[in-house]
């Protein structure tokens, strides 16, 4: 099974980018761990970093065949972007929409995920580990 792990805009900043909201691991440390878990379920995982909306939905577009699910933290997107909505709903590959920190406790702005509706699941404020919870999810659901 091959996951793909995909972050949206600023997060290559992680580490130093308000790091009371968002700790401070950097991006490749996530990746590693997105790794290091991926290894223990026996899974493989392909991490990408963008800040452009059209690439995003390029990758998501280009995922089926080589893919079985997505791990998708948008970021900014996530509150503005029909065209990545739209890329999750026309692949129909199970993606999990996850969030380092949780929006729900933000500003209201952020409570709006047009992913959310096309989402298999969705973790928010775990860090790191919604990212983990991600990826176990996913392998559980492809042995079922
Ligand atoms: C984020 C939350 C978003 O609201 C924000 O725009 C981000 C990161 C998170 O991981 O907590 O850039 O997706």
């Amino acid at each position: 099974m091959r996951i793909l792990v995909l972050n949206g805009p600023n997060l290559q900043l992680l580490g130093m980018r308000e790091p009371g909201i968002y700790g401070t691991g950097t991006l490749s440390q996530l990746e590693e761990h997105c790794a290091r878990v991926a290894r223990e379920l026996g899974i493989e995982v392909e991490c990408r970093q963008s800040n452009h909306e059209g690439e995003l939905v390029d990758w998501i577009g280009n995922a089926p065949g080589h893919f079985q699910g997505i791990v998708l933290n948008a970021a900014a997107y996530t509150h503005t972007s029909v065209a990545i909505r739209d890329a999750v709903a026309a692949v129909r590959l199970p993606t999990v929409e996850v969030h380092l920190s949780n929006v729900f406790s933000r500003e209201e702005y952020r409570h709006r995920s047009y992913l959310a509706e096309v989402a298999w699941a969705v973790v928010s404020g775990m860090g790191f580990l919604s990212y983990e919870m991600a990826l176990r999810g996913l392998a559980a659901r492809g042995k079922e």
